[in-house]
């Protein structure tokens, strides 16, 4: 029987689940939605006119439905009791101890949130596993609901919906998206079923033919391989900023003309100064153990090689800096535009930001460090002792001021604006700019005094010179 879903609860308020919930409740007034956590801090933040995370056109759409058909709250258990349908939208981090660690995703948070399922549902409920997780995770967890559940007959019916939202453009990804891929046990009519009543929630603004139904395991893969697919495109470009420097050519002209390929497209081949986000890493590391776990080394070393054209292009600019700059980086003052890993986000983690500051920092550098939506409090928490030699500003130009350079490390669009003839002014001579997301107009900042690397462009005389070439 396909059920009419009123009541859904959420487990896990992240930057998934409350952007996710936020637009179910704005499309779908008729259907009760309720976000649970078990961190106070997060859902007295969600409650709030601070809300936890920064997204724009969040704020809006939160402000317009919460305490009507959308609620947050720390009481897990009464939620999920109540709701006919519960979205799992924990954390599921790479694991940092034990069999697989630094590359299996660890499903610590998602188990106990099975185990609380189990333990208050006393009527049936749809599973959706929203969290990215290994291929077969879905039938791990019906398993752990069917053994500790104590309420007989009571059925659950586990889909798999991952999320394909970017940080930065979650809610036009969430208003309009690509896909939605709904994952079930379609070879069953129960399974069937319930993917209908998922189809049936989205259908309130999503048109039919962007939904796509697969079996469960089609569906858990999908979000691993495009995540995978994304960053290697990242990573291929990367390589070829490389190669550029290296012989003159100019990465943007070949991204352009690579991206006039119909076959290949323009997006996603903007060089930079490597990705960053809580899932690229995680998700390849965790793909490739999986590979791993079934033999196939091949295909998993292809995927760990992503991550690792990462690191290097991260390595890659610190190198440039230092040796831009006289092979001496000790006691001078470098500024870095942007900490989050993405412009539009106050999100930092695996934010290239941190690698690259921590090899300044191990060099001599002193850090003075400006974004636009990053608290301070979390540019400590990243960075941990290397902050003794970080300053952070509230304004671009004071963290500029007698600064030796400056490295942009997001593509803020507020840093194209700026008065980079009054920036010079204030800064140390030689001024060296460091563009590690290829978003200034570099001839006009070598008008004005500048010396200029840009990843991937053809490096100037003053720079190849520094460099010994
Ligand atoms: N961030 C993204 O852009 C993105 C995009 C697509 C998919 N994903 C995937 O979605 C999942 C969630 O990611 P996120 O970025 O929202 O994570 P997050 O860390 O921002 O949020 C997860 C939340 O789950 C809560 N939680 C953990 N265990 C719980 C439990 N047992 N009961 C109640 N709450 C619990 C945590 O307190 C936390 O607030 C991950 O699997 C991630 O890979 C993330």
């Amino acid at each position: 029987m396909v059920v009419k879903v009123t009541s859904i609860c959420c487990i896990g308020a992240g930057y998934v689940g409350g952007p996710t919930m936020a637009m179910i409740a704005l499309k779908c007034p008729h259907i009760k939605v309720t976000v649970v956590d078990i961190s106070q801090p997060r859902i007295d933040a969600w409650n709030s006119d601070e809300l936890p995370i920064y997204e724009p056109g969040l704020d809006e759409i939160v402000k317009q439905c919460r305490g009507k058909n959308l609620f947050f709250t720390t009481d897990v258990e009464g939620a999920i009791a109540e709701s006919e349908m519960i979205f799992v939208s924990v954390n599921t981090p790479t694991k940092k101890t034990g069999l697989g660690k630094g590359k299996a995703a660890d499903l610590t948070y998602w188990e106990s949130a099975a185990r609380t399922i189990a333990a208050v549902s006393k009527t049936n409920k749809i599973i959706v596993e929203k969290s990215t997780v290994p291929v077969r995770t879905a039938e791990a967890i019906e398993k752990v609901l069917q053994r500790n559940c104590n309420t007989s007959g009571v059925r659950f019916d586990i889909l798999s919906n991952p999320e394909f939202l970017a940080e930065g453009t979650a809610m036009d990804d969430l208003t309009a998206p690509d896909r939605v891929l709904i994952g079930g046990k379609i070879e069953g009519q129960e399974g069937t079923d319930a993917v209908a009543s998922l189809v049936e929630v989205y259908a309130n603004w999503v048109p039919q033919e962007r939904i796509i139904t697969a079996n469960l395991w089609s569906a858990e893969l999908s979000k691993l391989a495009a995540n995978a697919f994304l960053a290697q495109r990242i990573s291929s470009i990367n390589s070829m900023s490389a190669l550029c420097e290296a012989t003159g050519a100019d990465v943007s002209q070949v991204a352009y003309a690579l991206g006039k390929d119909s076959r290949i497209g323009p997006k996603f081949l903007n060089a930079s100064v490597g990705f960053g986000g809580s899932c690229f890493q995680k998700d390849i590391l965790n793909l490739a153990y999986i590979c791993e776990c079934h033999g196939l080394t091949e295909v998993a070393d292809y995927w760990y090689s992503v991550v690792g054209m990462n690191d290097y292009q991260k390595n890659r600019f610190v190198k440039r800096v230092v040796s831009a700059m006289f092979n001496t980086i000790r006691n001078k003052k470098i500024c870095m535009l942007g900490f989050a890993f993405k412009k539009d986000t106050g999100d930092t983690r695996e934010a290239p930001a941190i690698d690259v500051g921590n090899g300044l920092i191990e060099d001599g550098a002193r850090l003075a460090i400006y974004d636009p939506k990053v608290s301070d409090a979390q540019i400590a928490m990243d960075m941990g002792a290397g902050m003794s030699n970080i300053t952070t500003y509230k304004s671009h130009i004071e963290a500029l001021r007698d600064a030796h350079a400056v490295c942009v490390m997001t593509e803020w669009d507020e840093f194209k604006s700026y008065d980079w003839g009054e920036i010079y002014g204030v800064m140390q001579k030689p001024a060296f700019v460091f563009d590690g997301r290829l978003i200034l107009d570099h001839d006009k900042l070598r008008e004005i005094g500048f010396i200029v690397y840009a990843l991937g462009k053809p490096i100037e005389p003053f720079l190849r010179s520094a460099e010994g070439n």
